[in-house]
């Protein structure tokens, strides 16, 4: 053997420590990280993970959302607060992309000159264009599983943010 292939070797049987060394210490390590999440409590993590976003409300049906509510003396205030949310919400999901930037000619949230007119047609004609469609807006914004009482909430949340109410 020459000179040469001794450093070789040398150099393989460097790397292959090396590489043993990393591997003890990525096994210590996972072993010390898994025994930070107890068991019990790893399930109770996932289980809250995979948890479904809402919970069926039956009606007559104990419900703790509705139980603060009534338990709140503010009670009408709240549900006034969350139908404006609502509204809010239906709005970004459903209308934004057209009302939000005036795509396909909508009438933009805020442009008082563009809404002033409409809002002489009064709001249940607005909400029947909106559930019904109107040129070049879908029915509901595209979105068919919105309910009417939805679109009204939005209608309702994108005149109030124009600074108009429709009677
Ligand atoms: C694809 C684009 C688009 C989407 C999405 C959209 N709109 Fe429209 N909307 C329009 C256009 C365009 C008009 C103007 C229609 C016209 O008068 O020609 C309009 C008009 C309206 C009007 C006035 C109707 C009238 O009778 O003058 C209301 C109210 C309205 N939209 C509500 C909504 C609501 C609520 C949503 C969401 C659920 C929504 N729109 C989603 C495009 C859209």
């Amino acid at each position: 053997m020459s000179q040469g292939d001794d450093t070789v070797i040398r150099n393989l049987v460097l790397v292959i420590a090396a590489l043993v060394i990393f591997m003890l210490f990525a096994i210590v390590l996972a072993q010390f990280l898994h025994s930070k999440v107890e068991p019990a409590q790893a399930s109770a993590v996932v289980t809250q993970r995979i948890s479904a976003v809402g919970k069926v409300n039956l009606k007559g049906a104990a419900s703790p959302a509705k139980a603060a509510a009534t338990a709140s003396s503010a009670a009408s205030t709240s549900a006034a607060a969350l139908a404006a949310t609502d509204g809010a919400t239906v709005y970004q999901t459903a209308c934004f992309a057209c009302h939000g930037t005036g795509a396909a000619g909508a009438p933009k949230l805020g442009d008082k000159s563009a809404w002033t007119e409409r809002v002489k047609l009064g709001l249940d004609t607005l909400v029947a264009s909106a559930v019904n469609g109107k040129n070049a807006m879908p029915p509901k914004g595209g979105n068919m599983s919105l309910s009417e009482d939805a679109i009204r909430a939005a209608v309702n949340h994108m005149l109030r943010e124009t600074g108009l109410t429709a009677n």
